[in-house]
């Protein structure tokens, strides 16, 4: 495999990222300067070193992406010609084998984290809806909450056909009109779901931003538009999660 895939499948650095590493002597294979970006490297029993770190081989690529509003969470969207979240990163990362897709969906207009995989099983143990996987989302709404709707929405509600499972609602402190904002945290992920729980109080959605799926989490370091590599951590606490 060429150098660059395999640092690209590693997680560790894009094409130009090593192409800039190779020319800054910062690569060893079997403790030799890495002299181009497409030397070939064995996967299985080379041993390569990114600026002074051993790179551990993974077979499965994971991405956090800070999804902007606007942009689908879909590989592909050829009827309507949206942008989507796969469109955010590099092309070569689009042409990875197996094809990376995004772990679960968000709204056209909902913001945040959004994990993109090649990893079908594991993404697929993620998304079941036995594994009941945490997700925490900040928002706005259109009325104020008040104590019932906050109650309500915790206890679970009929959002049409459906009755939503508990969850957690934490409202911003807003002394005088009463909270237009806060977190809400689930353990399922029906479709348009906190959208509609919305609805039933009378209220309306006006932002909604996931803030953190699982064990990850949006941090500062990921501004909207903006991907990187999941760390060695939080793959391995994606697998503990997932298995
Ligand atoms: N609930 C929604 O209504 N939309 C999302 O994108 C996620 C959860």
């Amino acid at each position: 495999m060429r150098l660059d895939k395999y640092l690209s499948l590693c997680g560790k650095a894009t094409r130009t990222e090593t192409a800039r590493a190779v020319r800054g002597g910062e690569v060893l294979i079997n403790g030799v300067p890495a002299r181009r970006a497409d030397s070939p490297v064995e996967p299985e029993t080379d041993a390569v070193i990114l600026r002074g770190e051993p790179v551990v081989y993974r077979a499965f690529t994971y991405i956090l992406l800070h999804k902007p509003d606007g942009v689908v969470s879909a590989t592909e969207d050829r009827l309507h010609g949206e942008k989507t979240v796969l469109e955010l990163l590099p092309p070569e990362m689009t042409r990875l084998r197996p094809a990376l897709f995004p772990c679960g969906r968000l709204d056209k207009h909902t913001t945040g984290l959004v994990l993109l995989t090649n990893n079908g099983p594991l993404a697929h143990r993620l998304l079941a809806p036995t594994r009941h996987v945490e997700k925490t989302y900040t928002f706005t709404v259109k009325f104020p909450l008040s104590a019932e709707d906050t109650a309500a929405l915790e206890a679970g509600l009929d959002i049409g056909g459906y009755t939503t499972a508990p969850c957690r609602v934490e409202t911003d402190p807003a002394p005088e009109q009463g909270p237009r904002s806060g977190r809400i945290t689930l353990h399922e992920g029906k479709y348009h779901q906190i959208k509609r729980m919305m609805e039933a109080r009378h209220n309306q959605i006006i932002s909604l931003c996931r803030v953190s799926f699982g064990p990850l989490t949006l941090g500062d370091d990921l501004p909207s538009g903006a991907w990187r590599y999941a760390t060695e951590a939080e793959i391995q606490a994606l697998e503990a999660y997932g298995s």
